[in-house]
């Protein structure tokens, strides 16, 4: 008997690769996997329904609270950003993966199979993690060279029913924290996006109204919504419906893949964006020039792994002590306005400010203006030297 586990998301990917592993592969047992990160009830019960039908075994793993507390609590801390992007599949993946494999070892499979071209990030984070054990390793999408229109005509040939039509063939991927859109007429990036293909944001130029919301930290972490105390899963739901209905939220966006490629990408990240805006309003209020300057070269490079799906590398834990360190203050609230997809900060406060009204203020006399004046001598002495003396 031979026996297979599959990453399986109930999209056409996924769904293409059952009945070519039994046939082409030829495995007896195809066992899936689903990994609940927060991607829509609909489509969980639709991936379940569709692997009873296709698959011998199904399992949906609820990982909601660990993605949330273990994954995206430190990507907030970092103020997690690749190129605009907000990281919410990349984090996601190794997550999905080491559940996988928990269930490839329970399951005694002898390979363990996912639905990724071989033209994205996915297949290098989730082998970067399945890779840790001995399982043979296989990607049919990847390894049949495989376009997703030949994928959708095999679906319709199998009976796949997975409502992907050659009209509308975007490849869409939801979680918590983000939802993205590829593929079809997208891949054009000088076309300008239908607006069908968004689900969590109404077009900035009708929404209506605005809304003043404020968020509280404690040490880096949102804890409470407008003077309530929230679960993380519990704020990042909300807010996604909240914040969506105000157009906030949307990126389109080049991106630079992991092997080289560019690739045009939609997010949609209403959560993110309210959370992620005002974490780095309060940081700026209570962190230290200096430890701002750092933390942004730190934030690059911490956002480069995880975009890889480096999650274990020792490098990101070592970044992560850093940025942990930092956030010891990071406690206190940011006041946002909602309105035309725009999430503005308005106003912020912290028992650990480093701010000092008296000192900045224009009415106040406890700093003496004139000592400013000796600083003043000496700043730009270099450039002043430099174009008197050495310039030409
Ligand atoms: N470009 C994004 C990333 O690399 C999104 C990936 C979306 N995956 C998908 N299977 N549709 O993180």
């Amino acid at each position: 008997m031979s026996k297979v586990v599959l990453s399986y998301s109930g999209g056409l990917d996924t769904s293409v690769c059952i009945p070519i592993l039994r046939e082409q592969y030829q495995y007896d047992e195809i066992v899936t996997v689903t990994v609940d990160v927060g991607q829509p009830e609909s489509d969980l019960r639709k991936a379940e329904a569709r692997a009873g039908k296709l698959s011998d075994k199904h399992y949906t793993v609820d990982a909601k609270n660990e993605f949330v507390e273990k994954y995206l609590f430190p990507l907030i801390k970092a103020n997690g950003n690749y190129e605009g992007y907000t990281l919410g599949q990349a984090i996601a993946r190794p997550l999905i993966a080491k559940k996988v494999l928990e269930i490839a070892e329970k399951e005694h499979v002898s390979a363990i199979a996912h639905g990724c071209t071989g033209k994205g990030n996915d297949q290098l984070r989730f082998e970067a993690v399945f890779r840790a054990a001995a399982f043979k390793i296989h990607a049919p999408m990847r390894e049949l060279n495989l376009t997703r229109s030949e994928e959708i005509e095999y679906a319709l040939e199998h009976n796949l029913d997975v409502q992907i039509t050659f009209e509308k063939p975007y490849s869409v991927d939801e979680n918590l924290w983000s939802r993205s859109i590829e593929g079809g007429r997208l891949e054009d990036p000088s076309c300008i996006p239908p607006e069908d293909i968004y689900k969590w944001t109404m077009a900035p130029t009708k929404t209506q109204g605005k809304l003043l919301l404020s968020l509280d930290f404690a040490k880096g972490i949102p804890v409470a919504l407008d003077g309530a105390q929230v679960s993380g899963l519990q704020l990042i739901r909300k807010l996604n419906e909240v914040a969506g209905k105000f157009g906030v939220g949307r990126t389109d966006l080049i991106e630079d893949r992991v092997l080289g490629l560019k690739a045009r990408e939609i997010y949609e990240h209403p959560a993110a964006t309210v959370i992620l805006t005002a974490h780095a309003e309060l940081e700026a209020l209570v962190l230290t020039r200096e430890e701002r300057k750092f933390k942004a070269q730190v934030e690059a490079a911490w956002a480069e792994l995880i975009y890889q799906g480096l999650l274990d590398e020792p490098l990101t834990a070592a970044l992560d002590a850093f940025i942990n360190k930092t956030q010891e203050r990071v406690t206190g609230s940011a006041t946002l306005l909602l309105h035309n997809g725009t999430a503005t900060a308005v106003a912020r406060s912290s028992p650990k400010a480093l701010y000092s009204e008296a000192l900045v203020s224009f009415n106040d006399k406890s700093l003496d203006q004139r000592d400013a004046e000796g600083f003043s001598k000496y700043h730009g002495f270099q450039s002043r030297a430099y174009n008197k003396f050495v310039k030409d």
